[in-house]
């Protein structure tokens, strides 16, 4: 089963809670992969100290409560989610040597849309030069990137696509009520982005997904749909901006991000000595932490960035996939977890598909550094194969030769 015996958990609202039917193991013929991942966050960074000067908070109870030290947040005028992403698709294409035109479909996952229609999906193609295919995106909050990865492993495990881009990007900034503490301090803005491919050997083995309506009243956005359209007395009560209950969506999180864990390790037959790396959402480091401990990993194969980017909602996920990448192994067991409003909530078991040769500088925040460290890797990769191809082949992915 999905869900324990007790479905609410220790003081989680029963309310929130039904029970789901048993979802199936999928059983993929062809395997999607992660053949590669970019980040982007802004450059403008919000420090705690900053808020301290906005709301009544303070550093110590941020750092305390979340784990959170800063985040970073998009300016610019005409500037919403998609640019974010956008960066990130750029990124991604050059890293990988991939042209927009070898792009089979986009699917962004976000609840910030720059617009309630076109989808983003649509103008980051337009942004990222890729024409002609099929764009959607993905609504399911901090869930959203587990959402579109499941999607993507379908499409290629069908056979009818070989190069998808999946995106997680949110301007949460855009939602956040800057006077109100209890969520200003938690959120920020980036985007990460990643490559999938068929592989024979490495990449998705396991995805589930799930979701509860009920959850809606403990984390939501009041106005701007078509049930509460934006009027001046909306936007004069505030109701434009995330709604939460903090604490009833904090016991509902560590819940459900470790029922998954368990569900996915348990139907993998997968010990926690077979887990190298959590990577789970980012919305609050205890959360992650208690997740962590319930399913017995330990701190130093658990990914962490909540301190510097804060939760950025659909792009936790793959920016944790970027700044870790340097330390993934081909081979090495992921298991990703999320959990966001709705309440949705999702997971993926998968093995990693490629080495990345460690860039000269370590730096994550200098985007400089990093992206410089990043072409020097893929310089390498692509020298390697050509001098190399059979010897070097078990240090990278084993993609299927594309079709004619
Ligand atoms: N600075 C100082 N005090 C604060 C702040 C702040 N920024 N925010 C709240 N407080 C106060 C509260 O007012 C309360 O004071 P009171 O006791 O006088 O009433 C006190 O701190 C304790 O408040 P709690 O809400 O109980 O604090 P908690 O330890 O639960 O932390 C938090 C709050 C960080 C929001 C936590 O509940 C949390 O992380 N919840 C889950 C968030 C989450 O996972 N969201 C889902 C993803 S978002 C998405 O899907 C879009």
């Amino acid at each position: 089963m999905l869900l324990p015996k007790d479905p609410g958990g220790p003081g989680i609202p029963k309310s929130c809670v039904r029970m789901t039917k048993k979802p199936k193991k999928p059983n993929f013929s062809i395997r999607a992969a992660i053949a590669g991942v970019h980040g982007y966050v802004p450059p403008d960074v919000l420090t705690n100290a900053e808020l301290a000067r906005m709301v009544d908070t303070s550093d110590e109870w941020i750092v305390e409560r979340t784990g959170i030290k800063e985040r970073h947040i998009l300016k610019g005028k005409g500037l919403g989610t998609s640019h974010m992403g956008a960066e990130a698709v750029r990124g991604l294409l050059k890293k990988t040597g991939t042209a927009p035109g070898d792009v089979d479909l986009l699917i962004c996952a976000t609840t910030t849309p720059d617009f309630v229609f076109p989808s983003t999906a649509n103008l980051i193609c337009d942004m990222a030069d890729i024409r002609g295919i099929g764009s959607f995106d993905v609504q399911a909050a901090c869930s959203g990137f587990v959402y579109a990865l499941t999607i993507a492993a379908q499409f290629i495990g069908s056979g009818a696509y070989r190069k998808i881009v999946v995106v997680g990007a949110d301007k949460m900034s855009s939602i956040i009520d800057y006077t109100d503490r209890a969520t200003c301090v938690l959120f920020g803005d980036g985007a990460g982005a990643v490559l999938v491919e068929p592989s024979r050997k490495y990449g998705i083995l396991d995805t589930l997904i799930a979701s509860d309506g009920a959850g809606m009243k403990h984390l939501h956005q009041k106005a701007g749909g078509s049930r509460m359209p934006p009027t001046l007395e909306t936007v004069a009560k505030r109701l434009h901006y995330v709604h939460q209950e903090g604490a009833a969506v904090y016991k509902f999180a560590i819940a459900r991000m470790a029922d998954v864990a368990t569900e996915l390790m348990a139907r993998n037959n997968l010990s926690k000595d077979s887990i190298d790396w959590l990577v789970p959402h980012q919305a609050n480091r205890r959360i992650i932490e208690a997740t962590a401990e319930r399913i017995g990993l330990p701190a130093n194969r658990v990914m962490v960035t909540i301190n510097k980017y804060g939760n950025t909602t659909a792009a936790t996920i793959p920016l944790c996939l970027w700044d870790y990448e340097q330390r993934l192994k081909v081979g090495d067991r992921l298991l990703l977890a999320a959990f966001g409003g709705g309440f949705t909530w999702g997971g993926i078991y998968m093995t990693w598909a490629y080495n990345t040769p460690a860039p000269r500088s370590e730096s994550k925040t200098g985007e400089g550094s990093r992206a410089k460290g990043e072409r020097k890797g893929l310089a390498v990769r692509l020298a390697a194969i050509a001098k190399a191809p059979f010897a070097l082949r078990a240090a990278f992915p084993v993609f299927l030769p594309r079709r004619t």
